[in-house]
């Protein structure tokens, strides 16, 4: 069987060479032409003109296209059409793109768009730059969202104990490492556009495209082999630039690229949301959580984008692992003059869990008591087992899964060690922190919970695989082609997934919400079962055995005592005007969510998991880092193993990155983004990676009839992440008397370490 087995990620040899080709590196067409973007250098402005001579008359420019120039609608948004491709009257953020410089070649471009500050005229206007600031004054970009159950004001007024606490929360760059970038090619003397696009969500870029042009979809074809990276930052912010790229492509009947350098990237895009909360808990003498009032304020920035479903997300995560009898939760999602943030794996996921797990720190802090106890108390169980938007939590892994980390991790041995460590090392001090996941999986909105698949089998026997989804280094592609080599019992290598391409399969979900393998393993699985059915109807007639009896397996096909190569019997089948190809669909079952009340059952399942970590504080320097982690995390019965713990360590080196080092710092006053490169924005390198790594999986089947009884792996183990920042807070509390509870931000930097000391001592 192919399927459950290890195997090394498709294009592994061509990554490692360096020979994967990323759409920079398909051969340009003759004649491409090269596009940069002028971006705007006030926060928040009237837009009042554009020098447009002085850029024309650089060298090198072709054409300079501005909002005025777009044929169809000037809109990139994803759900709601608030969002410019280029600025038209208003400026809305340092960095907003207001022009775009087409010229022959990409340095002189990226040169006459430099030029902005000076060509752009504009009246400043007052911004607002953070997300408290524009809850104060009631900006939003969406109306607010409660969620609410039983009766939360009356238990916490009756709770023998309160937790009550404000916290900041920083935001996080997606930092894939090939940047944004579309190349757009008019087909057919400009009849048509092919736009080859690093995106996770080929679909919506051809609908945003076509309504840019005013066209219809079926004149644009959007395809993507693979994206190097993608983290949630192309699913919706990959239009821009599909958008740009297409438009002056098709005013200059030329190809077009657009390729964004980086600190472009980080100027212009936007990335996970930053929270502010605002709590107020009840619990009891054991540290159970009797009644909880939330408030969660994201910072959407200028537009919507996907702030409402990440939002919905972050609400529907709160409750993360535990049983919250009473519970309110309100969601602002403030707007202000920055980029406009988006999608980044977990979706809003992460930033709803994290406010419970530091919550139950707060709790065990006050109780004077282990944090993983308190958390084990709060567990779902058995009766309590109702998630606070109606859904039953149906596989109660959290017990078993915690009971065999902290046995692996050797938690209580090791809690002990920690606290005589800490006894006679007055300036290093040791921590650790345990958190569990629970994630759920499908997306939060039904429909989008779809996937086609095509499969065709060619007379020599081999196979080749179209689905809906992306391949951004997750090892999709590997999936997929094990489920189809798997269901024709052929090797692997015979089968081979191509690019995603909008022509192939069509109206196809983002990959996205982890559930890429899901929906396009099951689509592809329809597909060749279609056709094993017609190939096993043929060797059935062979045989002479009835058709529900014949095996493919190790690239035979056999039955009735007889067997034949399964090349033999497609090459026989194409003769005897068999069918070779199929399409394939999947929907996923028993979904259904009321958006307003935030009630229902939006997810299929969910995906659990726990880490254990060690960190060690300097506390003259605040510098820290994580010695240990121990992750358990659960993937069901895994399609392949290999790729399964590189998501998971991938997913928590990420988070523990989000929590412990990468700092957005956006100019207080001009509002510019200066954290915009990789000299001042730190993200996790291997030095960063825990001396000691364990990595497990629960291998526990998953309970719904998911592909092979898998589960979703690509962003819960993000939130394994967690327990990095809780490490680091625990050695900070040993920096200060006993029973302290520091005030530690996230990202936990050097500076944030040092704060929170001093705030204890
Ligand atoms: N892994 C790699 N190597 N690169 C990525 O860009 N994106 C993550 C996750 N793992 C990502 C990744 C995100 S945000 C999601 S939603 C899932 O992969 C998407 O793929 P899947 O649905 O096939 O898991
Ligand atoms: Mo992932 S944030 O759903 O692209």
């Amino acid at each position: 069987p192919v399927v459950g087995h290890s195997r090394p990620h498709e294009s592994a040899h061509l990554h490692v060479r360096g020979a994967a080709p990323y759409t920079d590196d398909l051969p340009e067409p003759a004649g491409t032409l090269h596009a940069a973007l002028g971006l705007s250098p006030l926060a928040h402005g009237r837009l009042t003109g554009i020098d447009l001579d002085r850029l024309r008359q650089q060298p090198g420019v072709v054409a300079v296209l501005t909002a005025a120039d777009i044929a169809g609608e000037n809109n990139c948004g994803p759900l709601l059409h608030d969002d410019p491709i280029l600025a038209a009257d208003e400026l809305r953020y340092v960095g907003q793109p207001v022009f775009a410089i087409i010229a022959t070649d990409r340095e002189l471009a990226r040169r006459a768009a430099s030029l902005a500050k000076q060509v752009i005229q504009a009246e400043p206007l007052p911004a607002v730059l953070t997300a408290l600031d524009a809850h104060a004054q009631g900006q939003y970009v969406l109306p607010p969202m409660h969620l609410t159950r039983g009766e939360p004001a009356e238990q916490l007024a009756r709770a023998p104990h309160r937790l009550q606490g404000s916290w900041h929360l920083g935001g996080q760059e997606q930092f894939y490492l090939e940047g944004q970038i579309s190349l757009a090619v008019p087909q057919e003397g400009g009849e048509s556009l092919l736009v080859h696009c690093s995106t996770q969500h080929p679909s919506e870029m051809q609908q945003l495209v076509a309504h840019a042009l005013g066209w219809h979809a079926h004149r644009v074809t959007v395809q993507c082999r693979r994206m190097g990276g993608g983290f949630g930052g192309k699913e919706s912010q990959s239009a821009l630039f599909a958008c740009v790229a297409s438009l002056a492509a098709l005013r200059l009947n030329k190809p077009v690229k657009l390729r964004l350098d980086r600190d472009d990237d980080f100027l212009i895009t936007g990335r996970r949301h930053g929270f502010d909360y605002r709590w107020d808990v009840g619990f009891d003498d054991d540290g159970r959580i009797l009644a909880a009032d939330i408030e969660l304020v994201s910072n959407a920035g200028h537009s919507a984008d996907l702030s409402a479903p990440v939002m919905a997300r972050a609400l529907c995560h709160f409750d993360n692992a535990y049983w919250l009898p009473h519970v309110a939760m309100h969601g602002y999602c403030a707007k202000t003059n920055t980029q406009s943030n988006t999608a980044f794996r977990g979706f809003g996921g992460p930033q709803g869990a994290i406010a419970i797990e530091m919550i139950l720190d707060g709790i065990a802090r006050r109780l004077g008591c282990d944090g993983t106890e308190v958390r084990q108390r709060n567990f779902y169980a058995p009766g309590q087992d109702v998630a606070p938007y109606g859904q039953r939590v149906e596989e109660l892994h959290a017990q078993t899964l915690t009971a065999q980390l902290l046995a692996s991790s050797r938690y209580a041995e090791r809690r002990a060690e920690i606290a005589a460590f800490n006894a006679a090392s007055p300036v290093l001090k040791k921590g650790l922190a345990f958190t569990p996941v629970k994630f759920g999986i499908s997306f939060n909105v039904v429909h989008l919970n779809q996937a086609g698949a095509l499969v065709h089998v060619y007379t020599d026997g081999s196979v080749l695989v179209n689905h809906g989804g992306t391949e951004m280094g997750q090892g999709l592609n590997t999936k997929v082609a094990q489920v189809v080599a798997h269901e024709l019992g052929i090797p692997f290598e015979q089968v081979r997934c191509t690019a995603t391409d909008t022509s192939k399969v069509a109206n196809t979900s983002a990959t996205a919400a982890s559930t890429g393998s899901d929906l396009n393993g099951k689509a592809a699985q329809d597909a060749a079962r279609k056709i094993k059915a017609r190939l096993a109807a043929l060797a059935a007639e062979r045989f002479g055995c009835a058709a529900e009896r014949v095996a493919f397996d190790g690239g035979q096909v056999s039955g009735g005592g007889q067997c034949l190569s399964f090349q033999d019997l497609v090459a026989q089948a194409y003769l005897q005007r068999v069918q070779l190809w199929s399409d394939g669909f999947y929907a996923t079952p028993g979904l259904h969510w009321d958006k307003a009340k935030l009630q229902g059952h939006p997810f299929y399942y969910y995906a659990w998991g726990g880490a254990v970590c060690e960190a060690l504080v300097d506390t003259l320097t605040g510098e820290s880092r994580i010695t240990r982690a121990d992750l358990l995390h659960d993937v069901g019965n895994s399609l392949n193993p290999a790729l399964d713990i590189g998501q998971v360590e991938g997913g928590f080196i990420q988070g523990m990155g989000w929590l412990t080092m990468e700092e957005l710092v956006w100019h207080p006053t001009t509002g510019l983004l200066t954290t915009h490169a990789p000299s001042t924005y730190k993200i996790p390198t291997a030095n960063d990676c825990p001396t000691e790594l364990h990595t497990a999986l629960f291998g526990v089947a998953n309970a719904s009839d998911t592909i092979h009884r898998s589960k979703a792996v690509g962003e819960p183990p993000l939130l394994l992440g967690f327990a990095a920042l809780l490490a680091i807070k625990d050695a900070c509390a040993a920096a200060g008397p006993e029973g302290c509870d520091p005030p530690l931000r996230a990202p936990a930097t050097a500076e944030a370490v040092l704060d929170a000391i001093d705030a204890v001592r």
